[in-house]
C-alpha cells in the first residue's frame, strides 16, 4: 500500500488567498487548471520545453507542468498568470 501525504498549500494565487488540498509535488499547473480552474494556462508539453504552462512565482517566470505544488510556498509566494487568455486573430 502507497502512503501518498496529502497535505493543504496555502498561497496567493493572482493576488487572492488560495488553499489547495493535493500532494505537495503534484505540479503547479494541474492546481491552476483544475483546483483553481483558471484555464489560461495552458497544457503543451509537459516536460517544461514548450513555455504555454508559464506562470509567475514571485519575480520569476516557471514552467508550472514542471513546478511541485510545494514551491508555492517558497520565497514570493505570488503566483500570477504569465501569459493573457489567448484571443482569437481578429479578422480583416
Ligand atoms: S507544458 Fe510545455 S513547458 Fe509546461
Amino acid at each position: 500500500m502507497n502512503n501518498i501525504a496529502i497535505t493543504t498549500t496555502n498561497f496567493q494565487l493572482n493576488g487572492k488567498a488560495f488553499s489547495a488540498t493535493a500532494s505537495p509535488d503534484t505540479p503547479l499547473l494541474w492546481i491552476i487548471r483544475d483546483v483553481a480552474n483558471l484555464t489560461g494556462t495552458k497544457f503543451g508539453c509537459g516536460i517544461g520545453l514548450c513555455g504555454a504552462c508559464t506562470v509567475h512565482l514571485g519575480r520569476r517566470a516557471v514552467r508550472s507542468c514542471m513546478t511541485p505544488l510545494s514551491a508555492s510556498t517558497r520565497p514570493e509566494p505570488q503566483l500570477n498568470n504569465a501569459l493573457p487568455t489567448l484571443r482569437p486573430h481578429p479578422s480583416p
